[in-house]
């Protein structure tokens, strides 16, 4: 008796301790049915739209996680997965988040991600105050930042990759049969290093320790938006920042400096990389900031000045693997926060320009709209056609009020809002692209956790259910095709899959708008169209004509049809779920 009341009131007692470091959650949120989405909201603040838009894409990084679940865990769906992740390295890397629509781990988009999810936390911080969403910020941060310590936990490696493309694009089922027996950690290491995914790791890092020592990044010049995210915790910074020097030393000493797929090319089917001199100015302003020293901010613009990339940019996506349109932006916040650091705000501001006002002029060099009005980068856009789309936005909004005048605060903030309706229901399809936000969110999206397949194949992934399980809240699927379409469909992975990367501006985009205290309801809530029924609601007109020749000639032949079209866009999923974007770059 009396072990087993020592051992609860440990237990009490650790448990208080783990609950007392993270931000408490007095308001819990579990996102509201889609019908809520038609339902106007008070005209007040915080706007109860844009505080479930901002929850339901938190609440899509729950559902993405791995590992042991905690106890009052808010996804009743999702199993404990994957326990022996990093078991061949002796590193225990159960945790963490799976990547997209399968359950494959990757650190360097990973890591991209995060810096974008701290960046909205130190930029819009007012935004999860108000919405009572900086607790799940904390947890979704620390989520991802844990794994990256876990993962960079032997001295001089990182774990870059887990997971194989043989098993990845085979396996389609839920989390209690993932394929365990083909998940080998990659990593690099100082002799074979890669200098990318070590650069971004640190970036992620500090970028988490300033946000959770209680930094401001400012996004106007008067202050008037500045407001912590209420989720201080200073041993955690502490811990960050002690292993994002080490992570940034590595990536500036051990050379080659290199892009990482020349170390584990086994990760380039996924996510190869083409630069790296990005993460290195980003990780190194993010790191200046972290430790007040200018050494950092020096060795960065030295990087941004001999670059062979050729800053300042004045085209090109902002993405998981190029971050070269909000370097200059970040360096603007910089310098603003820590005039110390020597960075000239007037020569990056000048750089931010370059880029940002051909993009809302639309006369942006390689870029189009489609017909609706999304934002195109043909090459970037084919695989998301959302994503591009949304960086910028999301770089917009954040860079808006440091602009050089108030015209160009406005055509920023107008363009941005083009892109953030369309993405939320203004466009030719009525598609509301969050998952579960509204009875127009798509109900198929690629996501093998959310499916609920009971052969556990992908050669039954759009009629195993034929429609999903589970609803994927907040993930935010890939987007339209060119003529703006929407197929629904889960071969479709173009279209329907969900990631991590896809997700994250998305938070920087609802964060704004409440750190705004904007009262209008997002475009969704007003939408007058007919609401898509399900499955067919974005097919085009040429394709439910063929769905009706097809009734016409007879039920088998459209069954031999539609296997024949599944067959091949399984295939082309197969083979190039992601290539890399651009030819890397030789050091
Ligand atoms: C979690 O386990 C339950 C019970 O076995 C199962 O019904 C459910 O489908 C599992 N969830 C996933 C995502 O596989
Ligand atoms: C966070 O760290 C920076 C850099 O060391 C420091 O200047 C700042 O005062 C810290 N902020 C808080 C709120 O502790
Ligand atoms: C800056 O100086 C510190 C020691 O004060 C050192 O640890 C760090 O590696 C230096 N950073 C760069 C980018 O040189
Ligand atoms: C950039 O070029 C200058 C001049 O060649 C050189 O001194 C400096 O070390 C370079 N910086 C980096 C980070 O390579």
């Amino acid at each position: 008796m009396l072990p087993f009341v020592i051992l609860t009131s440990l237990a009490a007692h650790l448990l208080l301790v783990k609950v007392h470091a993270q931000a408490s959650i007095n308001t819990p949120y579990t996102p509201p049915p889609a019908s809520q989405g038609q339902t106007a909201s008070a005209k007040d603040t915080p706007n109860r739209q844009w505080a479930n838009l901002l929850g339901n894409s938190l609440y899509f990084y729950d559902i993405q996680r791995s590992g042991q679940l905690p106890q009052d865990f808010r996804v009743s769906w999702r199993n404990n997965s994957v326990p022996d992740d990093g078991k061949d390295v002796n590193i225990d890397l159960s945790g963490g988040y799976f990547d997209a629509g399968n359950y494959i781990k990757a650190t360097l988009p990973l890591c991209w991600v995060l810096t974008q999810m701290a960046w909205s936390g130190l930029s819009f911080g007012h935004g999860y105050n108000a919405a009572a969403q900086t607790p799940y910020l904390d947890r979704a941060l620390r989520q991802g930042l844990d794994w990256i310590l876990q993962a960079s936990s032997v001295d001089g490696e990182v774990v870059v990759f887990i997971g194989k493309e043989s098993t990845d694009n085979v396996y389609f089922g839920g989390d209690q049969n993932i394929p365990t027996n083909d998940r080998p950690s990659y990593k690099i290491t100082r002799d074979n290093p890669g200098t990318d995914v070590t650069a971004i790791c640190a970036a992620a890092l500090a970028a988490g320790s300033l946000l959770y020592n209680g930094t401001v990044l400012p996004v106007d010049s008067t202050g008037k938006l500045q407001e912590a995210a209420d989720m201080k915790d200073e041993a955690y910074s502490t811990q960050l920042l002690t292993r994002a020097q080490s992570l940034y030393d590595q990536a500036q000493n051990s050379l080659p400096q290199q892009v990482y797929q020349k170390a584990v090319p086994e990760v380039a089917w996924a996510y190869a990389s083409s630069d790296f001199d990005d993460n290195l100015i980003l990780g190194g302003t993010f790191l200046a900031l972290a430790t007040g020293q200018q050494n950092y901010s020096q060795y960065a613009q030295s990087i941004y000045s001999n670059s062979s990339y050729g800053y300042p940019v004045t085209s090109g996506a902002l993405n998981w693997d190029t971050h070269q349109p909000a370097v200059p932006v970040l360096l603007v916040q910089a310098a603003l926060a820590n005039p110390n650091l020597n960075i000239n705000a007037d020569k990056y501001r000048a750089a931010a320009e370059v880029y940002l006002d051909p993009l809302v002029n639309k006369k942006m060099d390689g870029t189009k709209y489609t017909k609706g009005g999304l934002f195109l980068i043909p090459g970037d856009s084919d695989d998301a056609s959302l994503n591009p789309a949304l960086n910028c936005a999301a770089l917009a909004v954040i860079y808006s009020r440091l602009a050089t005048s108030g015209s160009k605060t406005n055509s920023y903030l107008a363009w941005a809002r083009t892109q953030v309706d369309y993405a939320l229901g203004n466009n030719p399809a009525h598609v509301v692209y969050s998952v579960g936000l509204h009875p127009s969110s798509p109900k198929n999206p690629q996501s093998a956790l959310a499916t609920g397949s009971s052969s556990g194949s992908v050669d039954n992934i759009d009629t195993d259910p034929p429609t999903e399980r589970w609803v994927l809240y907040g993930g935010l699927v890939g987007g339209p095709a060119k003529d703006d379409s929407f197929s629904d469909r889960r071969s479709d992975y173009r279209e329907t899959e969900v990631a991590l990367d896809y997700v994250s501006p998305m938070l920087v985009l609802a964060a704004h708008r409440l750190a705004i205290g904007d009262t209008t309801d997002p475009f969704y809530v007003t939408m007058t169209e007919p609401v898509s029924s399900g499955g067919d609601g974005g097919l085009s007109i040429g394709a439910k004509v063929g769905i009706a020749i097809g009734c016409i000639i007879g039920f088998f032949l459209l069954l031999a049809g539609l296997a024949w079209v599944f067959r091949r866009s399984i295939k082309r999923f197969l083979n190039r779920r992601r290539e890399p974007k651009h030819i890397p770059l030789e050091p």
